[in-house]
């Protein structure tokens, strides 16, 4: 039976525009669906290096400015892979002309915004998902399938780290390709937004709702200089750190940690579930392995084991080599984007939806309420 065709018009050619490209090239070839992605037009501003790009990926066409290729009638989905400011505004034009929305993380620059795209994609009654890849992570799967199963019974703890450190010296500017990162009109905050993102939306996924957080942040460099005009300098104003401890719906208590200034740490991602009866350990350094202790083991032989997570009962590796063979970082994206298009042939839903990243969005914001008041702050 001949595919339906998904018409895809992405914004964006920096990292998340190659990751999200390769997905849509293999994801036809590595599962079995009904739909196809087609990649239709891709859209940046500067024309000389978006041409090369396209030709690269194999986008059919290229548009630059996002608003010529939201308004375009052969594209189905629009896919936001541009820096956090850009989202709502495309967001809200994509939902409005009822394009389904693909938007990367986080979700918005604040709640407010967050808010305004949810009921915008809600109202349109188009398809939504943020794309928050590491619950894509087969062994980050596995450790929601075994928390499902009860394995772990009543949970205790939640530990969460994401440490890099590429921002240490007073040299990194900030501002312009990728660095944007660092300038708050753009990205909106610090790693609150950009690391403990992805390790809320995990932690809500694996252990459930977040209810209050007491969080410290830090900037350790106050100041610097200017991409491109390096003589220039600029007030750092988003978070280089952030720290938090949090307690969950579900009676446990979390700890997480977010930092560019952990030396020697280039993404280590990681999380520990402890629980009645037992343990799981994940590093996104060894992101094929999922660490398990299991306390109904016999008292001798009791020690934490290590699931090599590549075969094929193990989520999403049935889709890829024998057993033994690992995957690595870009098939999360494609493993995200498979799970999109049977959220969609199955219409059991998209997920994570805009409506479920706005919680993160929440919580990363009573993060930095709790940080800059100095108290608790109840997750709305
Ligand atoms: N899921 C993940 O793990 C992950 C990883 C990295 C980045 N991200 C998110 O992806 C988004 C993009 O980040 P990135 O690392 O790819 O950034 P990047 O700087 O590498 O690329 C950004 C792209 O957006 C384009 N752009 C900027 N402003 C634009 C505008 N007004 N109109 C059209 N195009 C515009 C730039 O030209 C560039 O092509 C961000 O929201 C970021 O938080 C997610």
């Amino acid at each position: 039976m001949a595919k339906k065709t998904l018409n895809v018009g992405m914004i964006g050619y920096g990292f998340m525009g190659r990751a999200h490209s390769n997905a849509y090239r293999k994801v036809s070839q590595f599962f079995d669906l009904d739909h196809a992605p087609v990649l239709k037009a891709v859209a940046a501003r500067n024309s000389d290096k978006l041409e090369p790009f396209a030709r690269n990926w194999g986008w059919e066409s290229t548009e630059t400015d996002w608003r010529r290729l939201v308004d375009r009638d052969d594209i189905d989905v629009i896919d936001i892979c541009s820096p956090n400011n850009t989202h709502h505004e495309i967001a809200l034009a994509a939902a409005s002309r009822g394009k389904m929305v693909l938007c990367e993380k986080p979700l918005a620059i604040d709640v407010d915004e967050a808010v305004e795209m949810v009921e915008a994609v809600e109202a349109a009654g188009v398809a939504n998902m943020v794309w928050f890849n590491y619950r894509r992570v087969p062994a980050i799967s596995l450790a929601r399938q075994m928390i499902d199963e009860g394995r772990l019974g009543r949970i205790f703890h939640y530990r969460s780290t994401y440490l890099q450190d590429w921002t240490i010296s007073e040299d990194v500017p900030l501002g312009g390709p990728t660095l944007w990162r660092l300038e708050k009109e753009v990205a909106g905050a610090g790693v609150s937004g950009d690391l403990a993102s992805h390790s809320i939306d995990t932690a809500i996924w694996l252990n459930g709702p977040i209810e209050s957080v007491s969080g410290m942040t830090e900037i350790f460099v106050k100041e610097r200089p200017v991409q491109g005009s390096p003589s220039e300098r600029k007030a750092v104003e988003i978070d280089d750190v952030c720290t938090f401890m949090a307690r969950f719906s579900n009676g446990s208590n979390g700890t997480f940690e977010a930092t560019r200034y952990a030396r020697g740490r280039k993404n280590k991602n990681s999380f520990e579930v402890n629980g009645e009866k037992g343990s799981l350990y994940f590093d996104l350094e060894n992101m094929h392995q999922l660490q398990y202790f299991n306390h109904d083991d016999p008292s001798h032989i009791q020690g934490w084991r290590t699931i090599m997570v590549t075969a094929f009962e193990h989520p999403y590796m049935k889709n890829w080599w024998v057993p033994g063979c690992v995957i690595g970082y870009e098939h999360t994206f494609i493993n995200a984007l498979a799970d999109f298009l049977k959220g969609l042939e199955s219409g059991e839903g998209t997920h994570p939806s805009f409506r479920e990243a706005l919680a993160t969005q929440k919580t990363q914001e009573a993060v930095l309420d709790s940080a800059r008041n100095s108290e608790w702050m109840t997750v709305d």
